[in-house]
């Protein structure tokens, strides 16, 4: 069998992927190969893996070839339904559709979107129609307000949300966290205490770089540059730490300039820089942009993430790959060699937008849209329409079938697509050029760390597992609640969540969290025959590799349990088994 590989180099690191099975190894600087695309045997790839990177090696070969293709042919649209009906569940909501400012790229000016305003009545019921009927088994659910106006226009209509997803979440034991971007200007004393003290809140602001490059493009209506202002509200807050949201233009490509500044600004949690959506062949246009002048920087910003971490300063490259940098994300999905993108993006599937009358739409940006709409949260969603973000794994995208990162990838954004193309299945073609080099970049990067850090490799590993637990309701603390739900105590989120989080040993943190209830609560180890309490947790401790997840019994009848399970990303509707099965299999430790 030949394979498609590629060989590439950056970073003085240079490295060969396997296209055919998604996985890359670095090669050693003396080894005789060329750079480029070509096919090579199966043995041939696996001698060259041995010979230059033998650790990698054994990992790779503990499945075969073979095995590895069949699992990426055998994908499908199930598949694709079946991923996205767990995990994180978003709904974006648009507060406001004014704004105080001009930026000068802004889409809020798009004429779909209209300038109804948003009231609390159908926020409340969008976030009843996503918990209950949408996605009822979802795992966490984010409520992201930041729209195309500027929230803080709406602070109330923010506030009564934000009561109303706390109490929600307190009902249904799961997260539901609050967040959104601002433009910051509008901050006063009152609001910053709110916010500041808000921990279901996570904040985000505008920020394009220094005060040169942002005041060029984030403008109040008279012209005026908003980086003062940004500036003084950043340093108002002293509990949180904001997430910045970069615009990168055509005007501002030195992407390696605008992180390392911002970086370095107070109260920052994490950088996130995306390329403007502008195709009106303006100065803005994303045509504009300089595919190979953009990598330059990229590989300046790698040059330096590469010199901090030799300085010790590991955060500096946390800080691009917490938020939803683009770059960032890249790399974040090469460190887990060996699986499939099928799909570009949540949009339509685990990520709606509702808009005043209760539309649903596929994306944000395209609130309003008629051609995103997939239904009403009144009427239902109109399963056909919604298909066509179900229905677009990369294989059925012409442009990315041959494409030789396409399970990387997972194709392009939709909306730049139709915004471009008039077609949300065919990608720009400069937007494909650049994220090619910026995988190969990513992966260089990667090998270039595992070769020089070992250390800082592992703790990276480690550090992308924490990133992806974001995306979950801590199982300990749904377990608390929905056991304390059953014996008819309600009990707030953010409390569970915080004690529990004091807490290394986490069976200790719920026994002493219970304890404040009822002092007798303990934990047993459970046999056949013996007497089994219930409601009860039980602690998953006969699944192999089991990162510690819970189990609420609900009811034990003659040799029959009923239970509700937190398992991969996701709660189980109410479940039954035989007692016998469950001792074996899941669980002999439970806490009443
Ligand atoms: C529309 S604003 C709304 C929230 C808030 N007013 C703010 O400024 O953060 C949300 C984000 O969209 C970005 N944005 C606006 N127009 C854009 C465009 N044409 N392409 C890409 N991003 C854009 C803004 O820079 C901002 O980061």
């Amino acid at each position: 069998m030949k394979l498609k590989v590629s060989v590439f180099e950056y970073l003085n690191q240079k490295d060969m992927y396997i296209q055919d099975v998604n996985y890359y190894f670095g090669i050693r600087d003396n080894f005789d190969i060329k750079l480029g695309d070509y096919e090579l045997s199966e043995e041939e790839v696996l001698n060259i893996a041995k010979e230059n990177d033998p650790e990698e090696y054994e990992i790779f070969v503990n499945t075969s070839i073979e095995e590895r293709i069949n699992k990426i042919n055998t994908y499908s649209i199930d598949d694709i339904k079946e991923q996205s009906s767990y995990g994180q569940f978003t709904l974006c909501l648009h507060p406001s559709r004014k704004c105080n400012l001009n930026c000068k790229y802004c889409f809020r000016e798009s004429e779909y979107l209209g300038d109804e305003q948003l009231t609390f009545e159908v926020a409340k019921d969008a976030i009843d129609f996503l918990v209950d009927k949408y996605a009822p088994f979802a795992s966490k659910y984010v409520v992201d307000l930041s729209g195309s106006g500027e929230p803080l226009l709406q602070i109330d209509l923010v506030k009564q949300i934000v009561e109303y997803c706390k109490k929600k979440r307190n009902e249904i034991c799961k997260n539901i966290e609050v967040m959104f971007c601002t433009n910051l200007t509008l901050l006063t004393p009152e609001i910053v205490k709110y916010l500041d003290n808000e921990p279901a809140i996570i904040l985000g602001t505008s920020i394009d770089g220094d005060q040169i490059t942002n005041d060029n493009n984030r403008t109040y209506a008279n012209g005026k540059g908003t980086y003062d202002d940004i500036i003084k509200g950043l340093k108002m807050f002293k509990n949180k730490k904001l997430g910045l949201a970069v615009t990168v233009t055509p005007l501002n490509q030195d992407v390696d300039l605008i992180y390392d500044y911002l970086y370095h600004l107070p109260n920052v949690d994490c950088v996130s820089m995306k390329y403007i959506r502008s195709y009106d062949g303006s100065r803005y246009d994303f045509d504009n942009f300089e595919v190979e002048y953009l990598i330059s920087r990229y590989k300046k910003l790698c040059q330096n993430i590469l010199n901090e971490i030799q300085k010790g300063n590991f955060d500096y490259f946390k800080k691009l790959l917490q938020g939803g940098d683009y770059f960032g994300g890249l790399i974040y999905n090469n460190l887990f060699k060996g699986t499939y993108k099928i799909y570009r993006c949540d949009a339509g599937k685990s990520r709606i937008t509702v808009d005043n009358i209760g539309d649903i739409f596929a994306c944000s940006v395209m609130y309003g849209n008629k051609d995103f709409r997939i239904g009403n949260m009144y009427t239902g969603i109109n399963k056909d329409i919604q298909s066509k973000f179900e229905c677009s794994s990369i294989e059925s995208v012409i442009n990315c079938r041959n494409c030789s990162i396409k399970s990387i990838c997972g194709g392009e954004c939709y909306v730049n697509a139709f915004m471009k193309n008039n077609d949300i299945y065919e990608p720009i073609n400069k937007m494909c050029e650049l994220k090619i080099e910026l995988n190969k970049l990513s992966m260089s990067l990667i090998n270039q760390m595992k070769n020089k850090f070992c250390l800082i490799y592992n703790q990276l590993i480690d550090f992308a597992f924490e990133v992806s637990r974001y995306e979950i309701t801590p199982p300990e603390v749904w377990g608390t609640m929905e056991y304390l739900k059953l014996r008819n105590i309600v009990v707030s989120y953010t409390e569970v969540d915080s004690y529990l989080k004091k807490h290394d040993n986490v069976i200790q943190g719920i026994l002493n969290y219970l304890n404040k209830y009822d002092d007798s609560i303990s934990l047993y180890r459970i046999y056949l025959g013996n007497n089994i309490k219930f409601p009860s947790i039980a602690v998953l401790n006969k699944i192999k590799n089991n990162l510690l997840k819970f189990i609420v019994i609900i009811n034990v009848e003659k040799d029959m349990i009923t239970y509700k399970e937190y398992t991969f990303n996701s709660v189980t509707d109410i479940k039954m088994t035989s007692l016998r099965y469950f001792i074996n299999n899941l669980s002999d430790i439970i806490i009443y």
